[in-house]
């Protein structure tokens, strides 16, 4: 094996060309943290398709930020695996899978069909009198203060609510939800990830023996009881089942939310455009979650494999730049412009292929709930004076807080 080049900071593996490599501190670097969208729209104009940027925290990958490109991994799990696909540490002698996303195509399905139900169209389109009630019982608690921190008072407990609503648990676990989300999900402090995860983990397994002897309508009872081709699921996929739709139906919405919210304070016109045009909100939600995709596809080489030339060899990760492909100028127009009547076009925001997000009808559904709901009943708001909005760092791109006043 060849010794890796080692740059000042970094390990670069011997097989990776010295001018591809592009240290762009994604997810965490100063110029990514000051302004994340810009930043990564930008990515198409200084570099190569396809480059790798060796990082501090989490090893090196490849970063591909071309629309094709990255549906292209997204399409063939046979080359680009999602085994490990998450940061998440596990004990190495009580592994689980996060499931279905770390689990490759053909077993994949079978995990997949137990909630195709729960979350296909038509189920969740049961789900939008009682979110709408939801938003709007928020919206009553500050209404009349003319100002509210957004991501406290709307943002968070709105998507907990409905979640615990479909998981089949209590509303009166709403802070503690939050609370475990931002630990976990947040944490700088590695400390405070372990103890959430620890206390996740065992009000999970608390819940699930629950379930199992008294059955309900909700999804953690669905995959208790679940018997795919006629086999009941073990223990541990009942348990990486449940805890990953809690990673991955959380801090997204939150995100996404964040962001929607502080680019409307910011925009009177894109307002009152929503407002006059009601029928188009799934235009508006669509091209909102294209210039605010708030995540990244994480693959690893099945085999060695080219592409743009480049040789990448097996084992080697892959991370595919949903925004950045998103902002790709060769399948959207003016990509940074937020145009509501723009040509519909498949974007990446909810990533594609087999894993593509099993919950986007319900984060669509939120999220056009959302920005109907508030702009029906404050159409006027801004940020308040002073803000500037600061990002967390990590996977999942959204601000830190969006305070309002009206
Ligand atoms: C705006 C909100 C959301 C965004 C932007 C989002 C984005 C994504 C993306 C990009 C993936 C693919 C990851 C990959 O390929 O590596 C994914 C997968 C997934 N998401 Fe979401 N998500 C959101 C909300 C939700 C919600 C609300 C739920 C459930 C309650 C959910 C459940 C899942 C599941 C289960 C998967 C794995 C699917 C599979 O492997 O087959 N997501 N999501």
């Amino acid at each position: 094996m060849e010794a890796p080049q080692t740059s000042d900071k970094y390990d670069i593996p011997a097989h990776v060309p010295p001018e591809l490599v592009h240290p762009i501190g994604l997810t965490e670097g100063p110029e990514f943290l000051a302004a994340p969208y810009p930043f990564m729209a930008g990515l198409h104009d200084r570099l190569p398709p396809i480059f790798y940027s060796p990082s501090l925290t989490h090893g090196g990958a490849w970063h591909l930020i071309r629309h094709a490109d990255c549906y292209f991994t997204l399409r063939h799990p046979e080359l680009f695996t999602t085994a490990g696909a998450t940061p998440f540490p596990r004990d190495p002698n009580n592994y689980f899978y996060f499931i279905p996303l770390e689990i490759d195509p053909p077993d994949h399905k079978k995990y997949r069909t137990v909630l195709e139900p729960m979350f296909s169209p038509r189920g969740i389109a049961k789900l939008e009198e009682s979110i709408r009630q939801r938003a709007n019982a928020l919206i009553d608690q500050f209404i009349d203060q003319g100002e509210c921190e957004f991501t406290t008072a709307f943002g968070r407990p709105l998507p907990v609510s409905v979640f615990l609503d479909l998981m089949g648990l209590p509303q009166d676990m709403l802070d503690t939800f939050v609370g475990w989300a931002m630990s976990l999900l947040h944490a700088q402090d590695r400390v405070a990830a372990a103890t959430a995860m620890r206390e996740i983990s065992a009000y999970l397994a608390a819940v699930i023996a629950e379930k199992t002897k008294s059955p309900d309508d909700g999804a953690v009872s669905t995959i208790v009881h679940a018997a795919p081709d006629g086999v009941p699921l073990t223990e541990r996929e009942i348990f990486g089942f449940v805890f990953f739709l809690f990673i991955a139906g959380l801090d997204t919405v939150f995100a996404a939310f964040n962001n929607i919210f502080a680019w409307l304070a910011e925009n009177p016109k894109g307002r009152q455009e929503i407002i006059d045009n009601p029928d188009n909100i799934d235009g508006v939600v669509e091209e909102l979650l294209r210039v605010y995709t708030v995540t990244f596809s994480g693959r690893t080489l099945t085999q060695d494999y080219e592409m743009h030339g480049v040789k990448m060899k097996k084992g080697d990760k892959i991370t595919s730049i949903l925004p950045a492909a998103n902002y790709d100028p060769t399948v959207f127009e003016n990509p940074r412009e937020v145009n509501f009547n723009r040509p519909r076009k498949p974007t990446l925001a909810f990533a594609g292929g087999v894993h593509s997000c099993m919950g986007a009808h319900l984060a669509r559904l939120e999220t056009k709930v959302s920005i109907s709901e508030f702009l029906r009943r404050i159409p006027n708001f801004q940020l308040k004076e002073g803000t500037k909005i600061e990002y967390w760092p990590g996977g999942v791109v959204g601000p830190k807080t969006v305070p309002l006043i009206w």
